[in-house]
């Protein structure tokens, strides 16, 4: 992953490059470089974060109106000073910055290292940068033609930027399989691994495809595919405005996001949801519903949180639309040899549509003939492109680093496409279907009762704080929920939590429980209650202590509890959307009073665009 800035105009290069890596910082932040060009290069990186950074050039010569930055998250070698990008060729002429990872490094490596290199890191992005300046010097041509012969014998993902001494003001950018987006201004271009570096000077952006390269001077922009043929750069408007990817008071992005809640979800459904008159719109599923309708199984493919959307989404459809539903890691299908037959639908789920894992896979799938439907946040992202059709969840930019908003608005999506093709396929009766677009047209409203009821959450986490393992429960809709608790409570707090079917509890991890474990039922009022409540007086038995999230009201679950957490009344298959929510707030609460970097928590990226 890591985060890539680069510019070139007639402005202050570097602190277009800091604020820029600042926000991208969410991609990685395990050590921060820039490289500076002002008739020589002058690089400077270090081990930690932007902030660290930037404290170590306080008194060096910044000045460069031509500049390249990276914020990392190591692949290859350990995060330090010398492992920090950019890296400078054994000419030291060249400087490049790397997104990804090069495979067939150690080959290359060995070939160099047979005509006399030597390495001053340990990572494959200097293989490639050296690669490069030894084709260039033996070809005697210049850096772009060095870069696009070298990609062509290069296996791997990679987004680069690179900067020559001879070659002033000029940056040349490729990309394969990791996110490039360039900013159009007026006699400058700035580069970003998203948009967000440059959102105050530009709304003009181009998304450059794998296998581009782009040359880009300050009033200069040319894009070439590897066979060195001109491709005309298609310029896209932004609509993200700054104000949405800043903190607006809130303590951290975590905090703000699930606050957020309530209208990410409002605007996915605005405009699609239509409880009045009965209707749903979504071209980008319309387009396919027929082959929706006529499938025979659905495969979602996701990672993480989203896989967790996928499987909610997986009850959802199976009961609205009869249609047999597998929910697949991606990093699983894309190694295996799925069967994927013509006309499979494929649903991919990803907040930053980047996913490396997600986008093999569906790519995999596509190849074979399936249809591949995008459910993703990052509008022009690479799995928003990839897929046939789709649709955005809208939850504008998410970017603690731990996913909230994303996720609501994935289920949001997910149950809109799910009640869409049912109706169609005549699965759900007029007047359940009626009455779960009304419902589902309420949920904005129920989120933020949630959000007013959550008050005591803050204590619950300063008295849960010390534990040493958490278990995460619930059935039906609510399972899919309890897997997603743990994982929020792991990335964040850092304390080891399992999520669990609460029957199969019994089948091992009741063995956990003693008077030391607090164990978290998902327990809101549906079909499996009592069922749910049976596995509390199991826990209670035990000595364990209950934590739960319940129904407003439901005074008998509350007194077998030791705490509880409500969520407003809701149909059991719109639950999951209110019932994470407190379990969002339990972890951010139990991250703080434990001192966590909540937004950055450690080893962790965003998005996660290697394998
Ligand atoms: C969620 O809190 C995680 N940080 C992570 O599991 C994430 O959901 C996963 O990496 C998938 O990302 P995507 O939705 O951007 O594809
Ligand atoms: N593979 C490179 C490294 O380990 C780049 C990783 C990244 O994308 O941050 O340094």
């Amino acid at each position: 992953m890591c985060g890539i800035v680069g510019y070139t105009g007639t402005r202050e290069a570097y602190p277009i490059i800091i604020k820029g890596l600042k926000r991208l910082e969410y991609r990685g932040y395990d050590s921060t470089g820039v490289a500076l060009l002002n008739g020589k290069l002058n690089v400077y990186k270090k081990k930690g974060k932007v902030a660290d950074l930037e404290e170590a050039v306080l008194g060096k010569n910044l000045h460069a109106h031509t500049g390249i930055g990276h914020t990392r998250w190591a692949t290859h070698g350990e995060p330090s000073d010398r492992n920090a990008h950019p890296h400078q060729s054994a000419g030291g002429k060249i400087a490049m910055i790397h997104n990804g990872i090069i495979e067939n490094y150690l080959q290359l490596k060995q070939d160099l290292s047979n005509k006399g290199y030597t390495f001053q890191s340990d990572t494959d992005t200097e293989v490639l940068l050296n690669f490069i300046e030894e084709i260039k010097k033996n070809n005697q041509c210049n850096l772009e033609e060095a870069v696009r012969i070298a990609l062509k014998r290069v296996t791997g993902a990679y987004v680069i930027l690179l900067l020559d001494e001879d070659d002033p003001g000029t940056i040349i950018a490729a990309r394969k399989g990791s996110p490039l987006v360039i900013g159009i201004g007026k006699g400058e271009h700035f580069l970003g691994s998203d948009a967000s570096p440059m959102l105050e000077y530009t709304k003009e952006v181009v998304y450059v495809n794998d296998y581009e390269l782009a040359i880009v001077k300050p009033d200069e922009l040319i894009l070439k595919n590897l066979g060195n043929e001109r491709v005309t750069p298609y310029i896209q408007k932004l609509d993200i405005e700054l104000a949405a990817i800043e903190k607006g008071g809130y303590e951290h992005f975590m905090l703000k996001e699930i606050h957020e809640q309530p209208q990410t979800i409002y605007d996915c459904l605005r405009g699609r949801l239509d409880a009045m008159e009965g209707t749903i719109t979504m071209s980008g599923i319309q387009q396919y519903a027929e082959q929706i309708v006529n499938a025979n199984r659905i495969v979602m493919i996701a990672c993480g949180t989203s896989w967790h959307a996928g499987l909610v989404a997986e009850y959802i459809f199976e009961e609205l639309c009869r249609i047999n539903v597998e929910v697949e890691y991606a990093s699983e299908f894309r190694y295996r040899n799925p069967v994927v037959h013509k006309g499979d639908v494929i649903i991919a789920i990803s907040q930053s549509g980047e996913t490396a894992d997600t986008l093999v896979a569906i790519e995999k799938a596509k190849e074979k003939g399936a249809i591949i439907l995008g459910v993703v946040n990052v509008v022009g992202s690479s799995i928003a492109r990839t897929s046939h059709g789709g649709a955005y969840t809208h939850a504008g930019p998410e970017i603690g680093v731990a996913s909230t908003k994303a996720f609501t608005a994935q289920l949001a999506v997910l149950t809109m496409i799910a009640l869409k093709i049912g109706y169609i396929k005549g699965t759900i009766e007029e007047e359940r279907y009626r009455y779960l677009l009304k419902e589902l047209q309420e949920i904005p409203e129920k989120v933020a009762w949630t959000l007013n009821h959550s008050d005591n959450i803050k204590a619950l986490a300063e008295k849960y704080k010390d534990a040493h393992d958490f278990l995460y429960l619930g059935r039906g809709y609510n399972f899919p929920v309890a897997l997603e608790g743990a994982l929020k409570l792991k990335e964040i707090s850092y304390i080891h939590a399992e999520g669990y079917p609460a029957a199969e509890m019994k089948h091992g991890p009741i063995a956990l429980v003693d008077d030391k474990l607090p164990v978290v039922f998902v327990a809101t009022k549906d079909a499996y209650h009592e069922k749910v409540v049976s596995n509390m007086q199991e826990i209670k038995a035990r000595k364990g202590k209950v934590i739960a999230v319940i129904t407003e009201g439901d005074e008998s679950t509350k007194a077998i509890c030791d705490d509880v957490m409500l969520v407003p009344e809701a149909d059991e298959i719109l639950a999951p959307m209110l019932s994470v929510v407190p379990l969002q707030l339990l972890a951010y609460y139990i991250g703080i009073a434990r001192g966590c970097d909540v937004d950055k928590p450690r080893n962790l990226a965003k998005s996660v665009t290697v394998e």
